[in-house]
């Protein structure tokens, strides 16, 4: 086994990974117990990295199948990796989502079936902005008063992209709280980007109700912000977290690999 270490962020969520390098396989005793941290802390970081685009396939492929995100990107020689960047040549975007901010959500739940893991590895990053945060759906849900865990245990949620066209022709639902299918704990699972509605309730009292868990969901005290560097890989649980982008000068380059699992084995 490598050895390595496993450094809470001391936020809500979070935990920095040291001692390994990416550009090399790891054991299966690794990759298990990466594997725990993740499950525990629902985002883990890895600084100082050099990886190339294969390197980052080969380590998203320990948690799941990477697959080709589902929006267009030029085209590429590696079709797992989606490019994250505002930077554009000859006229063209080398990337997707721009310079601007990007409220939180979990990544696409506006899919019948959202996608689980997300990692993110920066190969350029702005001086300032463009951090990202995440926010801890498990610490959101335990703090709830429990008579409105009650009142919404059993509520669901119409999931949208602002983007029509992303959007599938049948509404996409979720449960507005999740169990969390390998740690059996429970999650708010709704998002000021994505969730559109509740489903189950009058369009006014849902209003209400969506509004309240939403502040209550990005309350500080669930949030815990990552400050980018150069060669950074950080991996997130879309079943547990949410996830927010503050913006930045778009006369900066900001340059991202990104890589997406649906599903997960258990490893
Ligand atoms: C995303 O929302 O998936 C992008 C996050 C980022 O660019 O930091």
């Amino acid at each position: 086994m490598d050895p390595f270490e496993v450094i809470p962020t001391g936020g809500a969520l979070g935990a920095e990974v040291r001692g390994l390098d990416l550009r090399n396989e790891l054991d299966a005793v690794t990759v298990r117990l990466v594997r725990g941290a993740f499950l525990d802390h629902g985002v883990l970081y890895f600084r100082d990295q050099r990886i190339s685009q294969a390197d980052l396939v080969r380590f998203t492929r320990y948690f799941g199948d990477p697959v080709p995100h589902v929006r267009p990107q030029p085209d590429r020689p590696i079709k797992e990796i989606f490019v994250i960047s505002n930077v554009t040549e000859d006229g063209k975007p080398i990337g997707a989502l721009g310079s601007e901010e990007i409220p939180f959500h979990s990544d696409l739940s506006y899919l019948p079936e959202p996608g689980t893991i997300s990692m993110l590895y920066a190969l350029e990053i702005p001086d300032k902005g463009g951090e990202t945060m995440w926010a801890s759906g498990y610490a959101a849900y335990e703090a709830l008063d429990p008579d409105l865990k009650q009142n919404i245990d059993r509520l669901h949620a119409v999931h949208r992209h602002p983007i029509d066209a992303l959007n599938t022709p049948e509404p996409t639902m979720h449960p507005v709280v999740r169990t969390h299918p390998e740690t059996g704990r429970k999650v708010i699972y709704v998002s000021p980007h994505l969730t559109h509605h509740i489903a189950d309730l009058a369009r006014k009292e849902g209003k209400v109700l969506l509004e309240e868990l939403i502040a209550h969901a990005i309350d500080g005290r669930f949030v815990w912000k990552h400050q980018w560097r150069v060669g950074d890989l950080v991996m997130w649980d879309n079943r547990c977290t949410m996830h927010r982008r503050t913006p930045f000068d778009d006369r900066q380059r900001r340059v991202m690999w990104r890589t997406q699992v649906f599903g997960a084995g258990t490893g």
